[in-house]
């Protein structure tokens, strides 16, 4: 598995905003927004690119585009939704697909609720997208079904991460090189009750004021 911790003061200024328990629901969406397109421009590096030919309107010349098949982008429900729209400014013509998973707050196993993503993803390069890698239970069940379905390669676009989860998602698919991690931030650990410390609390609530 490969781990991108963003190094960079916008996102670092961005993400300590968020973090605020003063910042109000409008403004976390805002910035969670914001967040993810800058984290996109570095999980995007690897996107696969096919020779185009442009015409200019000076000259002809080569360029590239991304590939087909389409990349699928997956935003884990329900806070995973909030990182939606900034992913697709960067990706518009990407295919979006919906992955529902609930975490039981007892046991802090996952499991999905809904789901509305192709069987067939062979070749695809997904983009799952969700805020807070904490025991890291989602995700790794999110990304074994993406890639049992056939998908090259998945990276996952979090907004915080505790090195409990990111070493479980390591753990899970270690020497993988088509698994990997972005993220603006890696925070301290996890409380008792699975929560990023000092992380920025319930992601979900907070983008829809439902604290
Ligand atoms: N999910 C959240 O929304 N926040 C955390 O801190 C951990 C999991």
């Amino acid at each position: 598995m490969r781990t991108h911790v963003a190094d960079h003061p916008l996102i670092a200024h961005k993400l300590t905003a968020l973090r605020d328990e003063q910042t109000s629901s409008p403004e976390f969406r805002r910035l969670a927004d914001e967040l993810v397109t800058l984290l996109a421009y570095e999980a995007t590096r690897h996107i696969r690119v096919q020779p185009v030919t442009v015409r200019t309107p000076v000259a002809v010349t080569q360029g590239v585009a991304i590939a087909d098949p389409k990349p699928l982008v997956v935003p884990i429900l329900r806070a995973g939704l909030g990182m939606l729209e900034g992913m697709m400014r960067l990706l518009p013509n990407a295919e979006v697909g919906f992955l529902g998973m609930v975490r039981d707050e007892e046991s802090l196993l996952a499991s999905v609720y809904a789901e509305r993503i192709p069987k067939d993803i062979a070749g695809r390069q997904v983009f799952m997208l969700d805020p807070m890698l904490a025991t890291g239970g989602t995700l790794i069940a999110a990304i074994r079904m993406m890639l049992a379905r056939g998908a090259t390669d998945v990276t996952a676009i979090c907004l915080l991460a505790a090195p409990e989860g990111l070493a479980s998602v390591d753990a899970a698919f270690e020497g993988a090189v088509n698994v990997t991690i972005v993220t603006a931030g890696l925070d301290e650990k996890l409380n008792d009750k699975g929560y990023i410390v000092p992380g920025l609390g319930d992601a979900g609530d907070r983008l829809y004021g439902t604290v």
